[in-house]
């Protein structure tokens, strides 16, 4: 389907979106990551493509084709989806959905870490934090977009939990779910979520992702008709 940006109700807009895992390498062979398919980001980038946004999808590693009409930036670890973030800026939207690591290896060896004997201690794990992508586009700079969208992946007291987040990272917007095993959510193709605004929480019924992402992208454009908050 050909998708020409200078129709729909968000022609004009540019639209920032992550989403996917980060993979932060130990060695040349083994990374550490964030459980994530990657589903409900893509089809968030593709709502907003369909509502003729300009979107630039800033994706870690996942296996899903890029949608159509927008430009994907692919990157592996937090600091390089840090960086193309920052390369993607201005922007008037941004919808941060991807499960980026919070921390990483304190040291990247280049060679491949061996073991030396089989009663050999394992290697200790060192880990440094992660930039916040989230926190960073949401500070109140220059450069920050008119809204911006969090999501929160949570396994238990999800509401509490959320809240407490949404108040921490200082978006506009909060896309809470529940991502504990028994839910089906991480890697399947429904969702369940709250959105968490200045106006209260809404809890939404369990629907496809590609359902929430036309919703959420819907509120996008009543936002900016001036109709929500
Ligand atoms: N996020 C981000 N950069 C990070 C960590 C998180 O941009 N280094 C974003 C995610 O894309 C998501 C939101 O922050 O939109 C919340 O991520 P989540 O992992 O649920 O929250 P954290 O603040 O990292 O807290 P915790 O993992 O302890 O629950
Ligand atoms: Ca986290």
């Amino acid at each position: 389907r050909a998708r020409s940006q200078q129709d729909g109700p968000l022609a004009g807009i540019k639209v920032l979106i992550t989403a996917g895992p980060t993979h932060e390498p130990l060695d040349p062979v083994r990374y550490l990551a964030n459980r994530s398919s990657g589903k409900q980001g893509y089809a968030i980038a593709d709502s907003f493509a369909d509502m003729g946004a300009a979107v630039t999808l800033v994706s870690g590693p996942v296996s899903l084709p890029a949608p159509a009409g927008v430009t994907v930036v692919g990157c592996e670890t937090a600091q390089q989806m840090h960086e193309a973030v920052l390369a993607a800026l201005p922007c008037d939207v941004a919808v941060c959905a991807a499960a980026v690591a919070d921390w990483r290896p304190e040291t990247q060896v280049t060679q491949k870490i061996k073991k030396t004997g089989p009663n050999d201690s394992p290697p200790p794990l060192m880990l440094v934090p992660n930039p916040d992508i989230l926190a960073e586009l949401s500070a109140p700079t220059a450069l920050r977009p008119k809204l911006v969208i969090g999501f929160a992946a949570e396994t238990q007291t999800v509401l509490t939990h959320a809240r407490d987040k949404f108040h921490r990272k200082g978006c506009d917007w909060l896309v809470a779910n529940d991502v504990s095993p028994g839910t089906g959510v991480m890697g399947g193709a429904d969702n369940k979520v709250f959105l968490l605004s200045r106006n209260g929480t809404e809890e939404w019924p369990l629907m496809g992702k590609d359902e929430v992402a036309r919703r959420l992208v819907q509120r996008v454009v009543d936002w900016r008709a001036g109709g929500v908050e």
